[in-house]
């Protein structure tokens, strides 16, 4: 059965300190845990002490010091319960987990020699008996004892105690976490593990003990990740006024983990894709990624453990508000523009396609089967969407003002998504109760806006309907509180003053206006010309627009807007209609593209075009995802063919500009990553993708020598990728095979280049690769380079009319379930998308659905997955 919201009730019984002991061994580690517990429940009966606990050996349970027997408890398979206790209570629980065998990666288990714990949602369960939710929150003291040879850094929360060594030839190191926190939030890491270090003084003065630990052979690589967590550490008492609050911070990269990194409290666990990059192996997007995700999870110091959630439906209250805040921090090294387009195109294509299928749920989800399920892009990026319209409503300083008094007031506590939006109300003074809907209401809004220019009167108005399409469970909806940004702009492209008419003067040229009806006008007064709407600027919620704009008129907001969106936008919904039109076109002859089209391309080519990294966003098509959105019964290898077709007729149209931006930029200076330099990367090899589509001797010799003589990644893997689709590159595919064969992380973007590429054999070299000597199921970075990247990124051959793609999934969800539920239930996602297929996939999809469904021993996180989609 479900777990639904709205049965929350408090917990029976809280914890005031977990002592816990952890006799480390990869075959048998045994847990000794000593809670001690308060009964809640005054009101009459106490209720029985119910422990979660799953898949663990129990050795003894002592209840105040008198060991039980098995007459005096009922072992369940997801919990030990005891009866109702009445005062303080003492419990020792002794079991025994085998981290070795624990290939779902979630609890306590092993990547390579190295043993940690990966905890959230509900791996705490998966060690010892404890009441495993968030709004328990306890202080925690943990030791570990190991081989030392083994094992020689042993790591826990909060700041290390005190060391040891035992008689036995084993060492051992006691951890004590200050902070109350949930179970969530507990993590230890023990291997032989070096690290660099580096100090950061707080603002009040505390000296921060700054460590990245990693694989010796790793460390070369982890000083941007330092660096990354000491800027993230400024950003935020700059911005917010939030400091750090121990002695130590802990970052550590590890080599299998299933989700991209881990904020336990002090001891930050990453997955070495996130943590690791130099200019050899990574690129401007790797590193980029490091600074993100390093901010994110130091950012949840604040919002997520200091302040965590009440519940698991709550997960946007630390998640939404994380991403806002590490999306803001990119932004501040990348350039406020870049980012948001990048952040947007990514919600776009992931997050509205989540909205459109049949696992829609509202940020704050209503219900669940198995929570490691809701760690989406609703949650994550849509909650984040959520979080910046209040910025956008309240601008910085009411922002701030808000995040700091949720911040104080529920410092300590497990909060709720009602009390984040609370405070942002009162701070601001405001009425937030419909902003709330967006915390409850699944599905993508629509915006229809439709313009009307009276010359006579002077006045243009803006009549805005919204509406939201039904999504799973939910009919109907109501209107939302949206922010509109505006501008308008004159034939030249400048901002005129706005004055709605029941206003005596203009005030300014950017307004946000509030929606809150299904249907809003707007009317300005003093517009001397037909103007041009720039609407939506910054994508200031996170909607679809639709609103009739003329060709000129996309044209005039791409060359001349201020707003770096609009500017993208503009061109995107441009080209994203001439694509669609020529998929509904069928076999006729295409129309060929309009000189003003490529005459706007050609422009963000050359040298005067001010921000090459936006250059480099607008210069892109649409995606396939964003293109197949807007379309039913679709045939997605027509679909990518319309694509193909048309970059290769766009890179004939420009050939001479591509191939004069590309030699501008490609000006021989070593490699360092800055915001400019990245940019200019992104469109030199922009460029060059583009290029890839012809056959000249003149294109071959440029791919081949930028794939030779490039000093780092990001121009080689460019290289290599273009090449990839092309007669010519098999040669440059095994050299990179070879040279990097030691190197996992980089052998992904090898795996991926093939799962991607267009060759009519992807799908047979997928299979050839899954015997690679360093491919390996149980790593979930392999897995997702290989076999996840073919099935959501090569649509061209996952969607093999023969079936041969759907089949391939369906048997590689069935054989990874077994190994770990959570990358299977992740795959298992490809097949979200069906019911936008043409009907002769439709019915192969369906069928392979029902085949998953019907096995036996299927997991509940890819049963809740396969289960939603074949409803849909
Ligand atoms: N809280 C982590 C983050 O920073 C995500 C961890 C989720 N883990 C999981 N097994 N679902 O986003
Ligand atoms: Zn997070």
């Amino acid at each position: 059965a479900p777990v639904r919201r709205l049965d929350y009730r408090p917990p029976a019984y809280l914890v005031e300190s977990v002592d816990l002991t952890f006799e480390l061994d990869p075959a048998r580690t045994r847990v000794t845990a000593r809670t001690v517990l308060l009964p809640q429940r005054t009101d009459g009966e106490a209720e029985p002490l119910r422990l979660d606990g799953r898949d663990l050996a129990l050795e003894s349970v002592r209840l105040n010091g008198r060991e039980l027997g098995p007459g005096d408890y009922t072992l369940g398979a997801d919990a030990l319960v005891l009866p109702p206790q009445a005062g303080r209570t003492v419990l020792d629980v002794v079991t025994v987990v085998e981290p070795k065998a624990n290939t779902a990666l979630t609890g306590l288990y092993a990547s390579g020699g190295t043993l940690l714990t990966q905890c959230e949602p509900e791996g705490f369960r998966r060690i010892t008996y404890y009441p495993d939710r968030p709004d328990v929150l306890a202080v925690y003291t943990c030791r570990l004892v190991a081989d030392e040879e083994e094992f020689p850094v042993l790591l826990s929360n909060g700041d290390r105690r005190d060391s040891g060594r035992l008689p036995d030839g084993r060492h051992w190191v006691t951890w004590a976490d200050p902070h109350p926190k949930p179970s969530y939030l507990f993590a230890l890491v023990a291997g032989r593990l070096g690290h660099i270090e580096d100090s950061y003084r707080t603002r009040s003065g505390r000296d921060v003990q700054v460590r990245v630990y990693a694989r010796e052979g790793a460390l070369p690589r982890c000083a941007h990740a330092l660096g990354a967590a000491k800027r993230a550490m400024a950003w935020d008492e700059e911005r917010f006024g939030l400091e750090y609050d121990l002695d130590t911070y802990t970052l550590v990269g590890v080599d299998d983990f299933n989700m991209g990194a881990m904020e336990n409290k002090g001891l930050n666990i990453f997955n070495s894709l996130y943590l690791e990059a130099d200019p050899e192996t990574a690129t401007d997007d790797d590193f980029a990624a490091v600074d993100t995700v390093v901010a994110h999870e130091y950012f949840h110091n604040w919002t997520g453990n200091r302040v965590t959630c009440r519940d698991m439906f709550q997960l946007s209250l630390k998640e939404g508000l994380a991403v806002y805040r590490d999306e803001r921090f990119s932004g501040d090294l990348r350039g406020p523009g870049v980012q948001r387009v990048r952040d947007v195109r990514a919600l776009r294509e992931r997050q509205f396609a989540e909205d459109a299928g049949p696992q829609a749920h509202p940020v704050r989800p209503d219900e669940y089967q198995e929570i490691s399920n809701f760690y989406t892009w609703t949650v994550y990026k849509k909650g984040s969407e959520v979080i910046r319209m209040l910025h956008t409503l309240f601008g910085e300083e009411g922002f701030r003002r808000g995040l700091r008094l949720y911040v104080s007031r529920h410092d300590g506590q497990a909060a709720t998504c009602d009390q984040f939006v609370a405070a942002m109300a009162e701070a601001n003074g405001a009425d937030l109760t419909q902003f709330m809907r967006w915390y409850g209401q699944a599905g993508t809004p629509v915006l229809d806006v439709e313009p009307v220019y009276d010359a006579a009167a002077r006045t243009y108005t803006l009549v805005v309907r919204q509406s939201c399409p039904p999504t799973p469970k939910q009919p109907a909806k109501e209107p939302l509180h949206v922010p509109l940004a505006v501008a308008l702009l004159d034939p030249d492209g400048r901002r005129v003053p706005l004055r709605l008419t029941h206003e005596d003067a203009p005030s300014g040229t950017e307004r946000v206006l509030e929606l809150r009806q299904p249907v809003t006008t707007f009317t300005f007064a003093d517009v001397p010309a037909r103007p041009v709407p720039s609407l939506l600027r910054g994508f200031s919620a996170p909607v679809r627009m639709r609103m009739p704009l003329t060709s000129e008129e996309r044209i005039l907001l791409a060359a001349h807007d201020d707003d770096p969106f609009v500017r993208w936008e503009s061109l995107h919904g441009y080209l994203t209609e001439l694509l669609l039109g020529r998929y509904r076109a069928g076999d006729a002859e295409p129309a060929p593209l309009p000189p003003a089209l490529t005459d706007a391309l050609a422009r963000l080519l050359r040298p005067e075009e001010p921000e090459p990294a936006l250059a480099a966003l607008m210069l892109e098509l649409p995606g396939f995802d964003t293109l197949f959105g807007a379309l039913d019964e679709v045939d997605p290898v027509r679909l990518a063919e319309v694509l193909r077709a048309t970059r290769e007729e766009l890179a004939r149209t420009l050939y001479e500009p591509l191939l004069e931006c590309h030699r501008r930029l490609d000006d021989g200076r070593p490699y360092v990553f800055d915001a400019e330099r990245s940019g200019r990367r992104a469109l030199k090899n922009g460029c060059l993708s583009y290029l890839a589509e012809l056959d000249t001797p003149e294109v071959a010799a440029l791919l081949h020598r930028q794939y030779e003589r490039a000093d780092n990644m990001t121009d080689r893997l460019a290289a290599l990728t273009a090449l990839a689709d092309r007669g010519d590159g098999d040669g440059v595919l095994e050299e990179f095979g070879r040279r990097w064969r030691e190197h996992p992380l980089v052998l992904d973007k090898w795996f991926t280049v093939h799962a991607r590429s267009r060759r009519p054999d992807a799908l047979a070299r997928v299979r050839r690769l899954m015997d690679h000597p360093v491919f390996s199921e149980t790593n979930p970075n392999r897995v997702g380079a290989l076999i996840i990247a073919f099935c959501f990124e090569n649509p061209l051959r996952f969607h093999a009319a023969d079936g041969s793609g759907y089949a391939f999934a369906a048997e590689q969800i069935l054989r990874l379930d077994a190994v770990n539920p959570a990358v299977a239930a992740r795959l298992a996602g490809c097949f979200n998308s069906w019911p936008s297929l043409d009907p002769s996939r439709r019915e192969t999809v369906l069928r392979t659905l029902q085949v998953i469904e019907g096995s036996e021993g299927l997991s509940p996180e890819t049963s809740e997955i396969v289960g939603n989609a074949s409803v849909a």
